[in-house]
């Protein structure tokens, strides 16, 4: 297929790197021929890379962030037909782990025996890239129910905003979309999700581990950075961790190393920083609205490599109060090793 009409679907991930992707992946040293995205996220930086002819290797530590790698990264081919359809909405709606434990908490009870049910026809489809997908389109549906598009608001303040005549008095827009069904959010994302599958002719691959039991273990010329940007809102296991549990099934924890307490995160770059001699290249995003400074950032790299090149673009986040528009700045830290 021709590179130009391959798109990144709106997969809607809160940090994502859309916009920045193609800055990002154009400074890239030309020389590199493989990139360990390391904090994929939604990947939207693996994908670029991907079309871009890279080698890739994302990894997250969430569930759901490693399957839409595995969907979109290394899945070179496999696509969601109508047989995979049927299978995935056959059947009668069944009490299952999300009625048991989330009705009237994240969606209403029906809702919640629909996901149930579907969360175990999946798991009959024919390859685990079929499954990935399937997750990953479910994952949209979920996202596209729920006000403000994360899993950390109360019920009362989900039923308000889902309530289209109060959205409608109150913000001028009804909203109706949080109360389509799940099925009709899935078909809706269908096509544009199996037309984002292409082959780079790499063998790209996926992984979901804490970053920290990988660095070095995995072999690429650039090991690109997109950590949780602390001091902002950046609590991923808030957002996401109930896809992971509807996915498992099971109730989760949420995970360490998460970036999020000022403190220990100044530990965790020193330890992330202080492991990367494997890699020739380390390429790190930041901006100037988190923590640490960018001269912090400098000092605690300086320790490991003194070959650090620093570019910035101006960039302003969805989420950023007006008063800090224009502001911005996304750096982007370019760290080679000798
Ligand atoms: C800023 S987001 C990455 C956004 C991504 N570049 C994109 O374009 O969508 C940071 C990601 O780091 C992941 N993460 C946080 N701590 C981690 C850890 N210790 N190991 C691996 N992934 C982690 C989070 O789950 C989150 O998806």
């Amino acid at each position: 297929m021709e590179n130009s009409k391959i798109h990144f679907p709106k997969v809607n991930f809160i940090g994502n790197k859309e916009k920045l992707a193609d800055w990002i992946c154009d400074n890239f040293p030309k020389d590199a021929e493989s990139v360990f995205d390391a904090f994929s996220g939604g990947g939207s930086v693996s994908y670029r890379a991907k079309k871009n002819g890279l080698r890739v290797i994302s990894n997250d530590i969430l569930k759901i962030n490693y399957l839409l790698a595995k969907s979109l990264i290394e899945n070179n081919k496999e696509t969601l037909n109508e047989n995979d359809l049927g299978l995935i909405f056959s059947g009668r709606p069944v009490k299952g782990f999300m009625y048991k434990n989330y009705s009237d908490i994240y969606f209403y009870p029906e809702e919640c025996k629909e996901l149930d049910l579907y969360r175990r026809n999946i798991e009959k489809l024919d390859s685990d890239y079929k499954k990935a997908l399937a997750l990953v389109l479910i994952r949209r549906s979920m996202i596209r129910k729920m006000p403000y598009s994360r899993f950390n608001l109360d019920w009362d303040k989900i039923k308000l905003l889902r309530d289209e005549d109060y959205s409608y008095k109150k913000y001028k827009r009804k909203r109706a979309y949080h109360n389509k069904s799940f099925k009709f959010h899935f078909l809706e994302n269908l096509s544009e999700y199996n037309n984002a599958i292409f082959d780079n002719n790499k063998k790209n691959k996926a992984m979901n581990k804490d970053v920290f039991n990988l660095l070095g273990k995995i072999k690429a010329d650039i090991i690109y950075l997109d950590p949780p940007y602390t001091g902002t809102m950046n609590n991923y296991y808030g957002f996401y961790g109930l896809v992971d549990e509807y996915i498992d099934s099971k109730k989760k924890k949420p995970f360490e190393n998460n970036f999020i307490d000022k403190e220990k995160s100044l530990l965790l770059f020193d330890k992330l920083f202080s492991r990367l001699s494997g890699y020739k290249y380390w390429i790190l995003s930041y901006n100037n609205n988190s923590y640490p400074s960018k001269e912090e950032l400098v000092k605690i790299i300086s320790k490991y490599s003194k070959d650090i090149n620093i570019i910035e673009k101006k960039h302003n986040y969805k989420i950023t109060g007006k008063a800090k528009k224009n502001k911005n700045r996304e750096y982007l830290f370019i760290v080679r090793n000798k």
